[in-house]
């Protein structure tokens, strides 16, 4: 059967565009394509069914070959199969991934409308919400004519509520884009505002969530708009544009709206499970470690786990099957991931074993050194033991205890050395001096693919504990130096990274 046939058997294109909810131009495109988006294909091979129309099942799952059977197509896996306790045909459906457009108030809503085309050309899902600021630029209608769904616009509509409430409008959602996004909406994004369907559904969501700002250059430059726009980076939203040109307010200068197709581009790397990395496996371990001194006291190394935790949550986004051995931090685990919690060196190394093989492994905690191998405290009661038992106590005489320590295993290098050594093994030097030359030698010692090099000495620009970090990286290559960037940016970069070399 033709495209055309297809359309024919299923009503005419009017029935179509009913049945998967699109528009006449959408029904159009795939007939120029000759081919139906992956997501419409259950529904029509569904549909073909109800009318006593059997398409071959196999077709169904087949690369297409010349013309043939226009529905199939390259990475479609649906094959209908037969349910043994039924005795019906089932058919796994392949979930495409929901996009949530949150459209807000410029100038730059009307190219929302060509988004959603876009978007639907991906085969995607999308539903959108619209400000009413936006509604001053364009209708709901059009919206929904092309989005094929109910675009929402009430927090108190009561029909919405009742059929779609806003915990689930987030829920639903694999992705939330907010293109065009305004200083408004940012602003209020930053400091947790949910006074509208729109930012009630931001504060309700874990989803990824691109920004794609538009909005006047004084707008866009204005320290607030910059501070928000940081702190939204900070949190891990992603931002695409604004881009640099003419604008409709008859100014110059950084504030149009991204590109479209750039748009879809940084959609598609936020999208879970749609990235780069997909079928990789990696370990990351992040945070410190803590070495018992007695029942109460431990050492530590300064550590946040905020870096090593932003690259294990870049990973996911692109697709790796992730572990995060963590020593103990205050900061929550990343989404998607699988968190191992540890507290010494020992059993962060023990985890980081267990973990593999992995093809990618990121030494990004802050590893104690040394481990307490007896607490002698002046009479020396605790000897051999591993730590004291009992909190030691302070002496009438005055005397500190002494504390014997034993080095730690290095769990990068055991990694870098293993049989079952990664693929790709990359790892941290955090220095106070010589930054870049302690770098290059760590690399060569500890038998890392990479390192990246942090200077923690400089006093005015803490790295622990900061959101920002600057780094070197050491490759075999030699050193390239990153510019200061969030650690949320700088996993993202990492990760990038990462992906063109294991697909090298
Ligand atoms: O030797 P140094 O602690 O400076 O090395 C830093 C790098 O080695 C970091 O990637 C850190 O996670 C890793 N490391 C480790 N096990 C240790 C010490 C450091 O994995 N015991």
């Amino acid at each position: 059967m033709d495209m055309d046939a297809i359309i024919e058997a299923l009503g005419g294109a009017a029935q179509v565009q009913t049945l998967l909810g699109v528009g006449p131009s959408a029904v159009s495109n795939y007939r120029a394509r000759g081919q139906f988006p992956e997501y419409a294909r259950i529904r029509i091979w569904q549909a073909l069914k109800a009318r006593g129309i059997t398409v071959d099942p196999e077709t169904l799952s087949v690369e297409p070959s010349g013309q043939a059977n226009p529905i199939a197509s390259s990475n479609s896996t649906v094959s209908p199969s037969i349910s043994p306790a039924t005795g019906l045909a089932t058919v796994s459906i392949p979930q495409s991934p929901r996009i949530l457009l949150i459209i807000s108030g410029g100038i730059a809503a009307y190219k929302s409308l060509e988004l959603i085309r876009r978007i639907k050309d991906k085969g995607w899902h999308i539903r959108c919400i619209m400000t009413a600021s936006a509604e001053q630029f364009i209708t709901p209608l059009s919206v929904s004519a092309l989005s094929g769904e109910t675009t929402y616009t009430e927090l108190f509509s009561l029909t919405d509520e009742a059929e779609m409430g806003h915990i689930r409008l987030a829920r639903e959602a694999d992705a939330i884009v907010i293109a065009p996004a305004t200083a408004n909406i940012m602003a209020k994004m930053a400091y947790g505002f949910a006074d509208d369907l729109a930012t009630t559904v931001l504060l309700a969501t874990d989803a990824p969530t691109l920004i794609a700002p538009a909005m006047n250059p004084f707008m866009w430059a204005h320290p607030a708009t910059q501070a928000n726009q940081r702190q939204l980076k900070i949190r891990g939203v992603s931002f695409v544009g604004p881009d640099s040109g003419d604008m409709a307010c008859g100014e110059d200068g950084a504030g149009r709206l991204a590109e479209i197709p750039q748009i879809i581009n940084a959609i598609s790397r936020i999208l879970p499970g749609n990235g780069r990395l997909n079928g990789k496996t990696a370990l990351v371990t992040s945070g410190p470690t803590h070495e018992p001194i007695d029942r109460v006291r431990y050492i530590a190394n300064r550590s946040s786990g905020k870096q090593g935790h932003a690259i294990a949550a870049a990973l996911a986004r692109q697709g790796a099957k992730v572990t995060l051995i963590s020593g103990p931090v205050d900061i929550p685990p990343p989404a998607g991931v699988h968190v191992v919690a540890v507290e010494t060196a020992q059993d962060m190394l023990t985890a980081s074993l267990a973990a593999m093989p992995v093809d990618i492994a990121i030494c990004a905690a802050a590893v104690g050194d040394f481990s307490v191998v007896n607490s002698g405290v002046n009479s020396g009661a605790n000897s051999g033991a591993n730590s004291a038992a009992h909190k030691i106590k302070k002496s009438d005489t005055g005397d500190a205890p002494q504390l014997f320590l034993q080095q730690n295993p290095d769990i990068l290098a055991t990694i870098a050395d293993h049989k079952m050594r990664p693929r790709l093994v990359i790892g941290f030097a955090a220095e106070t001096d010589d930054v870049v030359n302690y770098a290059i030698a760590k690399r060569l010692r500890k038998k890392a693919d990479w390192i990246l090099a942090n200077d923690v000495g400089q006093d005015e620009q803490p790295v622990f504990g900061s959101d920002f970090n600057m780094v070197h990286l050491v490759t075999e290559n030699g050193v390239e130096p990153w510019s200061e960037m969030s650690k949320h940016d700088l996993a993202d970069q990492l990760v990038s990274r990462i992906a063109k070399e294991i697909s090298a």
